[in-house]
């Protein structure tokens, strides 16, 4: 295993071929998921302002609530990594449908993400997704900025 990030040369708004890598990654971390309560499993392919990919799947747990969704586990190893500076996702699972973040994955892309520019990828396949903006996805967004003193 180790670390096995994909690298993009890659620069502006994400291109159809980037598009295609991610989605392919998105799948083959889904691979991996490990979800013996809701046999819904999701993967996720996060690229990084440096062209990096970090891929993440949904690990769930007998506990319910320490479940980490597949966008989560993505961002989580990216930050690890030193990685805080994210472009877009791709994420493909479930059954097949466009599968749009949860609030909680949403408010942690907003962390790290500018939601004017990061794109959210929903993808059924390679060929058929839907290319959504972060500030679409959660409008209104509680951040950094609300925390500083008026
Ligand atoms: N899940 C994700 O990993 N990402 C999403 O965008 C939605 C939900 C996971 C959490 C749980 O393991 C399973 O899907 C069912 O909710």
């Amino acid at each position: 295993m180790g670390n096995q990030n994909t690298v993009l040369e890659n620069t502006g708004s994400v291109r159809t071929e980037c598009v295609k890598q991610l989605i392919q990654k998105a799948y083959e971390a889904q691979a991996y998921a490990y979800v013996p309560y809701s046999d819904f499993a999701v993967g996720a392919a996060l690229l990084c302002a440096d062209g990096t990919i970090v891929t993440g799947c949904n690990i769930e747990n007998a506990a319910y609530t320490p479940t980490s969704c597949a966008e989560r586990t993505a961002v989580c190893k990216a930050v690890s990594e030193g990685r805080r500076a994210f472009r877009a996702i791709a994420i493909v699972g479930g059954h097949g449908q466009y599968l749009a973040p949860c609030g909680v994955c949403r408010q942690v892309l907003m962390e790290f993400a500018d939601p004017d520019q990061f794109e959210v990828i929903l993808a059924r396949n390679e060929k058929d997704y839907q290319v959504l903006l972060l500030r679409d996805l959660l409008p209104y967004a509680f951040s950094q900025a609300d925390l500083a003193r008026v």
